[in-house]
């Protein structure tokens, strides 16, 4: 399955029906909604319609039904990730920011994803592989793929030319590439990916892994470690505290995400060669 987009446009200069907009009230308190013609957003109370915001420029003031006024913005990726409709649980805005950047993932990369469940981390490789690079990924349910796909198509930068979506189990995918230069896993056993892993993986190239329970990275650990053509894992496991900002108060919310998952990073090693011989001295 894939999607020929162009990944070239650029953002719209003004609000476009299917536009993800964050709209932000006097309180500071935000409202992910989707522009749609015909659509009026009810905003504790104040109604708005999106027909009014259609044509506007991100960063407009509006008043609402009942005087408030709200101003509205073109909503930023992690914001849509949040919004968009889910079929399989994302992985949240601050893991998809440290797998792109732990992963060291870049422009011209090719990167193999599985599995692609919304799409929320296949947003973040779309963005950071450049129109250079490329993203396949995998994903065993068709459901899935379909949501994916259209949470992806439906982000205003327009990527899916980047993507190539496979229907299909990501253990047999691997088997056919090679050269691969990054692989990003959000599947629940990622040891049984590793041996087409690694012979899909180029020496050098970088596997992330992502997984939710301590079992799970243990698990993968222990299986990186009896490898040895991965190094030895790396993992980590981020804590995010937003905290409220306003003119009387700065501190941390009071309830806050306690967990989400754990990173692994590996990187796949070249085949061991005995030792040079060291230069004779003189
Ligand atoms: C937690 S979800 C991925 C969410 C995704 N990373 C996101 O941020 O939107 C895990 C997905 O992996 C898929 N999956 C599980 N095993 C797989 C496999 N062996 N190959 C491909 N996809 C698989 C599941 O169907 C599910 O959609």
């Amino acid at each position: 399955m894939s999607n020929a987009s162009d990944s070239q446009t650029p953002p719209p200069a003004s609000f476009r029906a299917g536009d993800p907009v964050v709209i932000i009230d006097r309180k500071g308190r935000k409202y992910l909604r989707i522009l749609a013609e015909g659509k009026t957003f009810n905003l504790r109370g104040g109604l708005l319609s999106a027909g009014d915001l259609i044509g506007r420029l991100p960063g407009c003031r509006l008043q609402t039904s009942i005087g408030e006024t709200i101003t509205v913005h073109l909503a930023a990726l992690d914001e849509y990730v949040l919004l968009m409709p889910r079929g399989a649980t994302v992985i949240p805005p601050k893991d998809i920011a440290f797998i792109v950047h732990w992963g060291d993932i870049g422009p011209g990369h090719l990167v193999v994803e599985a599995g692609a469940g919304s799409g929320a981390l296949t947003l973040g490789l779309l963005r950071a592989v450049g129109p250079e690079g490329k993203v396949i990924s995998f994903e065993v349910r068709e459901d899935f793929a379909g949501r994916a796909l259209k949470n992806i198509a439906a982000w205003p930068e327009k990527l899916a030319g980047r993507l190539e979506l496979r229907l299909g189990d990501v253990r047999e995918g691997l088997a056919g590439l090679a050269s691969v230069d990054r692989l990003a896993l959000d599947v629940p056993e990622p040891w049984e990916v590793l041996p087409a892993a690694t012979q899909a993986l180029r020496p050098g190239a970088i596997l992330i892994a992502y997984v939710p329970t301590i079992r799970q990275i243990d698990r993968l650990t222990l299986s990186l470690l009896d490898r040895p053509e991965f190094s030895p894992p790396e993992v980590a496991e981020l804590i995010c505290r937003p905290w409220v900002a306003d003119r009387t108060r700065l501190r941390p919310y009071l309830v806050i995400p306690g967990h989400s998952g754990f990173i692994l990073r590996a990187r796949r090693v070249q085949p061991s060669q005995p030792n040079e011989p060291l230069l004779q001295q003189k």
